[in-house]
């Protein structure tokens, strides 16, 4: 099952090459007329492609302007909205990513492991609430606790499959082939032999910079995070297992040069968007953590920028929003996203009316801690339902 398919490269010198190409086009004259055609065009639907893109970030043309053509080529699209809630199943990790609250060394985290109960009963919170998806998670572990997380989060997917979740989105780290099928163990098969529910694979690179990702996710080979290129190629290992959708995406905030980072997105979702995946798109912003420092990521206007770009140049490919982001960019972004989710980002945190966000158990800062069906019902209101979202049970 497509195990004759190449995995993913990122040829970063290829990237750097394009980047200077594009910062001599943005800064001549004799490019500026071919920039703004460029723009027209993806605004009715013609993608520019990578290169374009980076020459179109580079660019003095304003982010408003490259905004608008992002609303306008979406609009064409007219694809309605989808949301899901993350559940954290567990706040225990033994990476040591620096920027995050549930790395093993961080002494401000109080430790949460939820049973498998508690679990299944956040689950038919979630759905007697009316939200049909969510994302599972855990951290990343070393082999003595590798088997009891699979296992552990197999018996979530497997309560999900059987309570009826349109969409379940596993973020529990990168996996061995052997891992991907214990994963999936009972989960049922369509008859080409892919997963048969909607079940996505999510594994943000973080940065596409093996410098930045160093520095930030490590470098020591008994930490299960710092191997960047298991982590890359955990799509592939993904697809030739059954799982049919990626979620690839970067944190915004580890590596400043957007442009590098923008460029490296661009070509793996299009790597997996070939491979025939189906392929959600994140890019978080840094928030506060647990005995961290207050972060200092993109600019609004950078960010703008950055999604509208996306959504210009990739147009396939589904850009999840958070409510790490604020109201107000909620609805400055959600015209050119194609999910929005709302939740908490502590363990087990839901009620039957809200959930809890309390920072010394949550891996960061949620911004938006209204319930999610306040969060969700001003967008609902414009017209057309929000998928997987508002059918209540129970
Ligand atoms: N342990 C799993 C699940 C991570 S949760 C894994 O590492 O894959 C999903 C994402 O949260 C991470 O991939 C990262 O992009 C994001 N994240 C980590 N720390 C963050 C912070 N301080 N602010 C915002 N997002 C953060
Ligand atoms: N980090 C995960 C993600 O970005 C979990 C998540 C999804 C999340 N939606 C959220 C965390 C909303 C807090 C609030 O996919
Ligand atoms: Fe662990 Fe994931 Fe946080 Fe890294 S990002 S410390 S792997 S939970």
């Amino acid at each position: 099952m497509g195990a004759g398919r190449k995995h993913f490269e990122l040829d970063a010198e290829r990237i750097d090459a394009m980047i200077v190409d594009a910062r001599a086009r943005a800064s001549s004259p004799d490019d500026a007329g071919s920039l703004q055609a460029l723009l027209h065009a993806a605004a009715d639907g013609v993608p520019p492609s990578p290169s374009d893109a980076v020459a179109l970030w580079c660019s003095s043309i304003d982010t408003d302007v490259i905004y608008r053509a992002a609303c306008r080529a979406q609009s064409r699209r007219g694809l309605p909205l989808e949301t899901f809630s993350p559940l954290y199943m567990t706040n225990t990790c033994d990476a040591e990513c620096r920027m995050c609250g549930m790395r093993r060394d961080n002494r401000a985290l109080v430790r949460e492991t939820a049973s498998s109960e508690q679990v299944e009963d956040q689950l038919r919170t979630l759905k007697r609430r009316g939200m049909n998806a969510v994302a599972l998670l855990t951290g990343e572990y070393r082999s003595e606790r590798r088997g009891w997380a699979i296992e552990f989060v197999n018996r979530a997917l497997r309560t999900t499959e059987e309570l009826g979740f349109g969409h379940v989105l596993i973020n529990i780290g990168s996996l061995d082939p052997q891992e991907i099928d214990a994963l999936l163990d009972g989960v049922s098969r369509a008859p080409d032999g892919s997963v048969a529910p909607k079940v996505t694979m999510c594994t943000f690179q973080e940065t596409y910079s093996r410098e930045y990702y160093g520095r930030f996710m490590g470098r020591s080979a008994d930490n299960p995070r710092a191997d960047y290129d298991r982590r890359l190629e955990n799509f592939d290992r993904a697809r030739e297992a059954g799982m049919r959708i990626a979620n690839p995406g970067i944190l915004i905030g580890l590596n400043p040069d957007l442009a590098f980072e923008l460029t490296a997105l661009i070509l793996h979702t299009q790597h997996l968007l070939a491979s025939g995946m189906e392929v959600y798109l994140s890019v978080p912003r840094l928030r506060l953590t647990a005995g961290g420092a207050e972060p200092r990521g993109a600019t609004d206007d950078q960010f703008v920028r950055l999604v509208s770009l996306l959504a210009l140049t990739v147009p396939d490919g589904k850009i999840v929003l958070t409510t790490r982001e604020p109201k107000e960019v909620q609805h400055k972004l959600v015209p050119i996203c194609t999910v929005l989710s709302a939740g908490s980002a502590s363990v087990t945190p839901y009620t039957d009316d809200g959930a809890r966000f309390p920072l010394e158990t949550s891996q960061f800062e949620v911004i938006d801690q209204r319930p999610f069906e306040d969060v969700l019902g001003e967008f609902a209101a414009d017209g057309g339902g929000i998928v997987n979202f508002g059918e209540r049970t129970g």
